[in-house]
């Protein structure tokens, strides 16, 4: 009875966050919950130069498998990751507890997070979300602020450096 429940209840949370992601990609336009190939994390971080004590920030986390790499690089960053849903959230939480390491995940919707104090900023969205962003970024940027955004260009921002891996592009622009 214990194990049916169980799986009873595993089964509506999966229910109830497939039909909020689904809500939010098709009402909202938001991006779905899809993670950054390993190779293309990788290749960020080598291509990176920023000061040790940075705060960077993953709008949209995921799991905030960026947000790890970044800290195993730099053990001094303070790292913030941002996500709306629930299960990634929640998984985040769970595999951040077990590193020993300086991020945070916010349980929020990037449009309302503060980005001022942003050193680099990693985004993993859709073109829709990059547009929008392009405006809170130009108001709210610091200047020399990096951010980079694998695969979904800015529309009018120019990219400082585009760079390639395994079929993706990856942009970097300077604030
Ligand atoms: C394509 S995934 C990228 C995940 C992670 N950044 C990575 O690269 O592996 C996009 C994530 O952004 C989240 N997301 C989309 N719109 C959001 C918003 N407005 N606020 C917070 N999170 C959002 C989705 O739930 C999803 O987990």
């Amino acid at each position: 009875m214990a194990i049916f429940l169980f799986f009873l209840i595993l089964l509506i949370t999966f229910f109830i966050f497939f039909v909020i992601q689904f809500y939010n990609i098709v009402f909202r336009s938001y991006a779905p919950f899809i993670s950054t190939k390993r190779n293309v994390i990788k290749k960020i971080v080598e291509s990176l130069n920023i000061k040790e004590d940075s705060i960077i920030y993953e709008l949209g986390c995921g799991r905030a498998g960026f947000l790890r790499a970044i800290g195993r690089k730099y053990p001094r960053a303070k790292m913030f990751g941002v996500e709306y849903s629930f299960l990634p959230f929640l998984i985040a939480g769970l595999q951040d507890s077990l590193t020993n390491n300086n991020i945070t995940i916010l349980k929020k919707n990037f449009f309302k997070v503060d980005l001022s104090r942003a050193d680099m900023i990693y985004c993993y969205l859709n073109l829709e979300t990059m547009k929008r962003l392009e405006e809170k970024f130009k108001k709210e940027c610091k200047h020399g602020a990096i951010v980079v955004s694998c695969s979904f260009p800015m529309p009018t921002v120019a990219p400082q450096k585009v760079i390639q891996e395994k079929g993706e592009s990856i942009y970097f622009y300077n604030f």
